[in-house]
């Protein structure tokens, strides 16, 4: 079964608390959602594997450590995914992007693909999913499906702020190879499917349209 790591970092956790904030505005709201992405994804590649190599000082050599393993990726789930992006290209530059476009019907809640483009060689690279929202747990299950199935992904990772136990359990159901962050895991589901206490709308809020 794949981890389930709920980062309590006071940063993160104090980030949280404003990103939260139904006064918090678009601005503050966008900067923050990368700021947190930026501390979970510090997180979520501690486990990496790397190297050492030797590296010339101006004095001495040097034996550092460097990645090695598998090629990174780092597949938002638009819209809301977007706002993560940024902050994990600044951690891993090297990382390519792809992107899977996805909205949940209004009505039965279930996730509707509308578009997907990856780098050539994802099936060679470990994939790190990122949306800000986990509810029901249908966009992400759909998001690792495709990844798997129509793009021969191997090696998911899943990075969501909020969660909550019924999108936790549904992803761990379908997808029990998948290791999962998040910043936390709230109490429910309300009958809009939308996570309790949780922010609102993540993409809205990070793009400004409600
Ligand atoms: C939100 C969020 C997730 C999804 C989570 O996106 O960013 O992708 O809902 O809900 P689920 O776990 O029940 O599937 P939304 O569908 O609102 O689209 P948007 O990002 O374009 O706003
Ligand atoms: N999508 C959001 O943006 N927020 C929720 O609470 C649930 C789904």
């Amino acid at each position: 079964m794949g981890s389930l790591n709920v980062l309590d970092h006071p940063l993160i956790q104090h980030k949280l608390s404003i990103l939260r904030d139904k006064r918090t505005g678009v601005k503050e709201f966008r900067e923050l959602v990368g700021e947190i992405a930026a501390l979970m994804c510090y997180e979520a590649t501690r486990n990496l594997p790397t190297e050492e190599i030797e590296v010339e000082t101006p004095v001495a050599t040097a034996k550092c450590r460097v990645l090695s393993g598998k090629k990174l990726a780092i597949v938002p789930i638009l819209r809301a995914g977007l706002g993560m992006v940024d902050a994990m290209i600044d951690m891993i530059p090297s990382a390519k992007v792809g992107h899977i476009g996805m909205y949940r019907d209004p009505e039965t809640h279930l996730p509707v693909e509308y578009y997907s483009k990856m780098p050539p060689d994802i099936a060679e690279r470990s994939v790190f999913v990122v949306d800000p929202m986990l509810a029901t747990g249908g966009s992400a299950c759909a998001a690792i499906e495709l990844l798997k199935n129509k793009y021969g992904c191997k090696n998911i990772t899943l990075m969501d702020i909020i969660s909550c136990p019924e999108g936790i359990d549904a992803v761990r159901k379908a997808h029990p190879d998948v290791d999962i962050f998040v910043a936390s895991v709230d109490e429910k589901l309300n009958e809009h499917a939308y996570i309790i206490p949780g922010l609102g709308d993540a993409g809205d809020r990070i793009f400004g349209t409600k």
